[in-house]
């Protein structure tokens, strides 16, 4: 729709509006220059998954073997479908956040598993409820695929909230597939948990994460999955026949953006915090709206239901009379109906005439 509607403001998209740190993109064409253009490894170059098994120490004091329990995947997303490919029997369930990412319901499909939907509502701050959670696991279940930061809520967990998941996850034997893609996405102090630092947990959980986020890399393509040898071959034997390898020069970018100073990240995290408080307090100015301050990510998903539309209809509404593109809710879910995600990864210039614009839009609802 967004082609349509020429002088449109696009706040549906899921990557940083920043360029990869320069260094980064230097050591590119370097390795470009030395053509480095052959195969790379099929599950990485080796200095890049030695850099992350060190990351993973450095971040949570988790030591993986980076011959054989680092991965490097085509971005998360792969990361995410091999794993599933690779797991799943056919007619196993699968823990799946509702709302959530959108790939994690076709993964689970393609994989001839059973999508089990945990509903993450506003009431409980859009966090799994252990009720809920408890109540939906049977003898069929075989993953709970977790994500924190959240797409597209914004929510983290807390220390307890993780612990108690994890616990879960440990006495009904199940494997996490945690996927931690926004992980340096938090804001105002809050602390990113990953699952695997809990007790019991780093032998039954998969960490996806990517340099896509982190790195505003989207474009190329390189995430990485952590996990215990025998789950990360069952991923790498998919993988190895799916992609054979991830773009080798772009395993070199990465490698110099885990490398070098990591002032972009900080520099970004600044900017995607002032513009997170822009469109929240923005939002709630206007009558009908209900946002929460999102503690991660970089989106909000405000609560419409007062203007009486679907979330479909709603997003429909703004776009074509305020000329901003959002995302409806029920995009990610059931669950998401009465929302919309609206994404601050856009300039905050922008962001401030899409907040005017959907202000004098939703005054003709009134
Ligand atoms: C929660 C989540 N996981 C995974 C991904 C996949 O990212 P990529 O494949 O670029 O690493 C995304 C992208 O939007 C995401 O939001």
């Amino acid at each position: 729709m967004g082609q349509e509607i020429p002088g449109c403001i696009n706040l549906t998209l899921g990557e940083p509006d920043f360029c990869p740190p320069e260094h980064a993109l230097e050591a590119g064409s370097q390795a470009a220059e030395a053509g480095m253009t052959h195969y790379a490894p099929t599950n990485g170059m080796s200095e890049l998954r030695e850099g992350l098994a060190q990351k993973a120490y450095r971040d949570y004091g988790l030591s993986y073997d980076p011959n054989c329990e680092v991965l490097i995947t085509v971005g998360g997303t792969e990361a995410i479908f091999t794993a599933l490919m690779g797991l799943l029997n056919p007619g196993d369930e699968v823990l799946i956040p509702n709302p959530g990412f959108v790939a994690y319901e076709p993964g689970v499909l393609l994989a001839e598993g059973i999508p089990t939907y945990v509903p993450l509502i506003e009431e409980k701050d859009f966090l799994p409820s252990v009720e809920d959670v408890t109540s939906l696991v049977t003898d069929r279940s075989r993953v709970m695929i977790l994500n924190f930061p959240n797409n597209p809520t914004g929510a983290v967990l807390s220390y307890d909230e993780a612990a108690t998941l994890a616990k879960i996850a440990v006495d009904r034997d199940m494997i996490v597939i945690s996927d931690e893609v926004y992980e340096k996405i938090v804001y105002n102090g809050t602390q990113h948990y990953c699952l695997a630092t809990f007790p019991g947990m780093r032998e039954r959980t998969l960490v996806v994460n990517s340099f896509s986020k982190t790195y505003a890399m989207t474009g190329l393509r390189v995430g990485y999955v952590y996990g215990p040898r025998e789950l990360i071959s069952s991923l790498w034997l998919v993988h190895q026949y799916v992609v054979a390898c991830v773009d080798n020069l772009a395993q070199f970018i990465a490698l110099a953006a885990l490398k070098g100073s990591q002032d972009f990240v900080k520099d970004m995290l600044r900017e995607f915090d002032r513009r997170r408080h822009l469109v929240h307090k923005r939002l709630n100015k206007i009558d009908g709206f209900e946002c929460q301050l999102p503690r991660g990510a970089f989106y909000v998903f405000p609560n419409i239901k007062a203007f009486g539309m679907s979330s479909e209809g709603f997003a429909e509404f703004i776009a074509k009379e305020a000329g901003v593109l959002t995302v409806p809710g029920s995009a990610f879910g059931s669950y998401g109906e009465g929302y919309v995600r609206i994404s601050y990864a856009a300039a905050y210039e922008k962001l401030e005439e899409a907040l005017d614009r959907i202000d004098k839009a939703v005054k003709k609802l009134a």
